[in-house]
């Protein structure tokens, strides 16, 4: 893979374990920290990287440990990437979902703000999904406190 000069690539994938959940927040935080963000822009990337990994091991793998999760993370001058990707059920109804305080499994003590507090945290967040292909969130965030790198 080549990439372009101004941009950092990186690319974790882990099993769809809740354990791993700790584990992404501190890689991609440690990933993020190049860009020097202040402690509340590091704790909102944690806080929407804790989301979407939660959603991909509870909703689309049904916490079934085999399946795989993806996390890439892309600075590109100011800006930070984030996708992550799961390829387990997909969303039926995507608009219904991202609702706030929809949840599909209020049995589980789910808050349905997983997709509002991703959406209020980054800049954009973009959903693709497809029915037993997976879903991956795309979200992008300017960080405001340091110059750009990697001129
Ligand atoms: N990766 C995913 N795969 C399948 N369904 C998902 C995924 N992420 C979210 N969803 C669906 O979207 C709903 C809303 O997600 P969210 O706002 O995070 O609330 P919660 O996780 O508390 O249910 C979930 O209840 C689920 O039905
Ligand atoms: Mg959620």
């Amino acid at each position: 893979m080549s990439v372009q000069s101004d941009t950092n690539v990186m690319t974790l994938q882990f099993s769809s374990r809740s354990e791993n959940e700790a584990f992404a927040r501190v890689a991609v935080a440690a990933f993020v920290s190049q860009l020097d963000p202040t402690m509340d822009e590091l704790t909102d990337m944690k806080t929407v990287i804790s989301e979407a990994v939660t959603n991909c091991i509870i909703h689309g793998y049904d916490n079934d440990p085999t399946g795989m999760v993806t996390i890439s993370a892309v600075i590109s001058g100011e800006e930070i990437m984030l996708t992550v990707s799961d390829n387990g059920r997909g969303i039926e109804d995507l608009e219904l979902a991202r609702q706030p305080l929809y949840t599909s499994k209020p049995d589980m003590e789910r808050s349905g703000m997983g997709f509002t507090i991703m959406e209020n945290f980054m800049d954009e967040c973009e959903v693709t999904t497809e029915l037993g292909v997976g879903t991956s969130i795309r979200m992008k965030k300017r960080i405001e406190s340091k110059k750009a790198l990697y001129n």
